[in-house]
């Protein structure tokens, strides 16, 4: 019983622990309020220089921002963006622009 009970609680604490570091598509909305002037609201560029990320692979945006936002791929501006956040909020974002529709 007592065994039982432990598992319990040891299965609960997992369950919130990934809960919490899980991505989540709505924060990430919110989070990528600065990036919608260049990448649109819905990650389709309006600009025809921006890219569009809308649709776009959760695990390539997730890798290429940390790149970005360590000097690994180059350029000054996604950077400057990217300093700021942290990698959970970046993996929020990532996960907002998979779940839209490339238009
Ligand atoms: C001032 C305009 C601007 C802003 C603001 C901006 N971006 Fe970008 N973004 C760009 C440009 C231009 C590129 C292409 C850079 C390159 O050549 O590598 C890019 C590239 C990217 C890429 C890579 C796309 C690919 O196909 O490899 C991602 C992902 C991305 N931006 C996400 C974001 C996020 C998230 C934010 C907000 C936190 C943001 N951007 C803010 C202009 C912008």
């Amino acid at each position: 019983m007592r065994t039982a009970a432990l598992i319990a609680t040891i299965a609960l604490t997992a369950l919130s622990v990934n809960a919490a570091h899980a991505a989540d598509v709505e924060a990430g909305r919110e989070k990528s309020a600065s990036c919608a002037g260049c990448h649109g609201v819905d990650g389709n560029s309006q600009t025809p220089m921006n890219p569009n990320v809308a649709g776009q692979k959760e695990q390539y945006l997730v890798t290429t921002m940390l790149d970005y936002k360590n000097g690994k791929r180059q350029h000054t501006l996604m950077q400057a963006v990217l300093t700021p956040l942290s990698e959970a909020d970046i993996r929020d974002i990532a996960a907002f622009y998979a779940s839209q529709k490339c238009k």
